[in-house]
């Protein structure tokens, strides 16, 4: 944990003493989660701790190892009393945080919920999702509805189409095993994207409060129109990367990774054209995608605006904009690396001539602020330790979202024929994910 803490946290740069006074409060017990005996053991060494602390019953349980090992470790935690309704203050402690993705479809994810809710009550029950946790993910809500210019043109009647995009460059780096049974959507866009598209597209809530908040998130979820199984092609991409190059290296392709089937199916990039039927989105594509081993590291939520709706301006004028998209205004929240908003603005360039440019009115964190940015995982934990769940999934967000993507992912599943690896590593995706806008006009942005 010191080598750990020196390497990863050196924006806090704590003294040597400071270190060395945390450290000595870690301790570690292994527990072999199918041994009920070693459980017995943990049962011990946190009361031991909460002896040596001064501490009574403040227990977190943090689940984040393979999914399917939640059913045990949940239930053998309450065979030895460590269970949050046995708890003697169980309106608030012990807590449970349960790392995505929850479930593997909607059943599984149901049944996952009942075996909590027999041992844990709901508001002791933290579904972590760390993109709720990221600066920029919060400002979302922030630029939304603190600010009173937005709102009017927020809507069907000006925005021509949204982008959310997470591209990484990363492959799976060691944990193969576990991405074989998650694949991208289950790893990415059912957790992560949903909530990115929950943000941006909720109405106002009425206060801050946690379930206002999520009320108004899940109303997003449950308007989105299902997708068309018998035309998947036309709203759902999947692929999955082969051997390419990643800033001028040479990497693998998926299947060659270790703990990777050589005939792999699963999916390590997607992408949806999605539309929610309500007042305020109506036919407007939301076009989201998520992959691993593309061109650039970046995750950003574009906004494109209508096209002016008379060119006054003539075809000279727009020197080089042969494609119309390029003169859209854009509202681009850039989640990461380079956390910021920018506006995209068509403006004169100076000269004796009318040549108009695009240009980007920027707002950089980094240059912005000088403090440093907690990470999201360190948010979230202290709001956990808090007892503030607003940054973490309600149950019925979960269940929607699994309930709107099963029938893609069983879809693809008795699907064989997808031509597996169909993009090289360091492009941007198969190229039927640039179909998928094409049919609407609309291509994506240049990373
Ligand atoms: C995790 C996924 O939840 O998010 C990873 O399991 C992914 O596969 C990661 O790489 C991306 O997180 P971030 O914060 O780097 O965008």
């Amino acid at each position: 944990m010191r080598e750990a803490i020196e390497k990863f946290a050196t924006d806090l740069n704590p003294s040597p003493a400071e270190l060395t006074k945390f450290i000595s409060k870690l301790s570690y017990c292994p527990v072999n989660i199918d041994n009920n005996a070693d459980y017995l053991n943990l049962r011990k060494a946190i009361q031991d701790l909460e002896i040596s602390l001064n501490l009574k019953n403040q227990n977190v349980f943090y689940l984040s190892t393979p999914p399917s090992l939640y059913s045990p470790i949940i239930k053998n935690l309450n065979d030895v009393g460590l269970g949050g309704k046995a708890s003697s203050d169980a309106n608030i402690w012990p807590k449970i945080v349960v790392e995505k993705p929850f479930g593997r479809d909607l059943q599984t994810c149901k049944e996952l919920d009942n075996q909590l809710h027999d041992v844990f009550n709901e508001n002791q029950i933290y579904r972590i999702d760390h993109y709720l946790g990221k600066e920029t993910v919060q400002n979302i809500m922030v630029l939304r509805f603190a600010n009173a210019i937005f709102e009017p043109l927020w809507n069907y009647q000006h925005i021509n189409n949204i982008q959310i995009t997470n591209a990484e460059t990363l492959g799976v780096e060691g944990r193969g095993v576990y991405y074989e049974e998650a694949g991208a959507m289950r790893d990415m866009v059912q957790n992560h994207m949903f909530q990115l598209l929950g943000m941006v597209a909720m109405e106002a809530p009425g206060s801050l409060d946690s379930e206002a908040i999520r009320d108004e998130k899940a109303k997003v979820l449950k308007a989105l129109r299902p997708l068309d199984l018998s035309n998947l092609e036309q709203c759902a991409i999947s692929g999955q990367y082969g051997q390419g190059y990643i800033s001028g290296k040479s990497v693998v392709g998926y299947r060659e990774e270790s703990g990777v089937d050589q005939n792999s199916q699963t999916e390590t990039f997607v992408a949806l054209k999605l539309y929610i039927d309500n007042w305020r989105w109506a036919n407007v594509p939301f076009y989201v995608r998520s992959g691993k081993r593309l061109g650039k590291g970046i995750t950003e939520i574009a906004i494109e605006f209508n096209r002016v709706p008379h060119r006054i301006f003539n075809d000279e004028n727009y020197f080089g904009f042969n494609d119309s998209n390029l003169t859209a205004n854009t509202l681009v929240i850039q989640i990461q690396p380079d956390e910021g908003i920018s506006l995209k603005l068509m403006v004169k360039q100076p000269g004796t001539t009318t040549h108009l440019k695009a240009l980007n009115m920027d707002f950089k964190y980094g240059q912005a602020f000088g403090t440093r940015t907690p990470s999201a995982y360190e948010r979230l934990i202290l709001d956990c330790l808090l007892g503030d769940s607003t940054l973490f999934s309600r149950s019925d967000f979960v269940n929607l979202s699994w309930a709107f993507l099963d029938p893609v992912i069983n879809s693809w599943h008795t699907n064989t024929q997808k031509n597996f690896p169909n993009y090289d590593a360091g492009s941007w995706g198969p190229e039927s994910s640039n179909r998928l806008l094409a049919n609407q006009g609309h291509s994506w942005r240049k990373l």
